[in-house]
């Protein structure tokens, strides 16, 4: 396969209740099935609230299924729960066994790694970082075998919390650590990653659009597809807008394309309050 062209959506956050944003996903998957990429991920919060309305993560699931190409799916923390900080209040709704469970029976298995045109593609679960659950430890052990296979090939990474806001030694602050993987994982996490050829991490998670480089690794933050968080609740870091992220990869490369599907509305978290 000279070339693999990959669509990553991101934030959904599907519910029968929320028409607007249900609006929103049908604007992308006609773009999607306009654009017939090769694979389509969605990097998490893939429902509105899936670890109290397991009815949300089944929604979620219809729609992703009626998708005319393949899509693989990482957990977000409105699907299964956030994972705690050591400087931030424990999360409202904690990861828990079930929770991840839950999500694995509907959506398939919460990570995954597979190769196309000659890179290494690998999906983790972000939430159970930090969370000190047998599934944490199962996560990072598979992970380590997996980079022990990837014999120099390019790696490209998606999880659903970005890793930092700028540099891995940012420091954790209460306000914000729920956005970003959480330390001490998080440094372990790149540590670990020092024995690959790490090019490209893509997150969701921030409802924000961004795209940046730290030394050889570019940074992908993938907008919502549903919605955007209004200023007075959230920093402006990149872009609030609603939309998609395309990538092409090739052995020697890859580009990245930031788009809109035709029709996307920038639909605000304060106009579904009530609903
Ligand atoms: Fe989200
Ligand atoms: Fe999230």
């Amino acid at each position: 396969m000279p070339e693999f062209r990959l669509t990553q959506i991101s934030d959904p956050h599907l519910a029968r209740r929320l028409p607007m944003l249900t609006d929103n996903f049908h604007r992308v998957s006609e773009y999607i099935d306009a654009t017939r990429p090769d694979l389509v991920i969605n990097s998490g919060d893939l429902s509105f609230d899936g670890p109290i309305q397991r009815d949300d993560l089944d929604f979620a699931k219809t729609l992703h299924a009626a998708l005319p190409v393949e899509c693989r799916y990482l957990p977000g923390n409105h699907d299964i729960g956030d994972n705690p900080t050591a400087v931030g209040p424990p999360p409202a709704q904690s990861v828990t066994p079930q929770t991840v469970d839950a999500f694995i029976s509907i959506f398939g298995e919460d990570c995954f790694r597979f190769e196309a045109a000659g890179w290494c593609f690998i999906g983790l679960n972000s939430l159970v970082m930090n969370t000190g659950l047998a599934r944490e430890a199962e996560q990072s052990d598979w992970l380590a075998s997996q980079l022990a296979g990837v014999n120099g090939r390019p790696l490209a990474l998606f999880l659903h919390k970005p890793f930092y806001l700028n540099t891995p030694d940012d420091p954790e602050l209460a306000a914000s650590a729920i956005r970003y993987i959480p330390q001490p994982v998080r440094a372990r996490l790149i540590e670990m990653l020092r024995s690959v050829d790490l090019r490209l991490v893509a997150s969701g998670h921030v409802h924000q659009r961004r795209d940046y480089m730290h030394g050889h690794v570019r940074h992908v933050w993938a907008p919502s597809s549903g919605f955007i968080i209004p200023d007075r609740k959230q920093e402006v870091i990149g872009i609030k807008e609603v939309g998609l992220v395309e990538y092409r990869f090739q052995p020697d490369g890859f580009e990245v394309r930031h788009v809109r599907a035709p029709g996307q509305i920038d639909v605000d978290l304060d106009s579904l309050s009530g609903m």
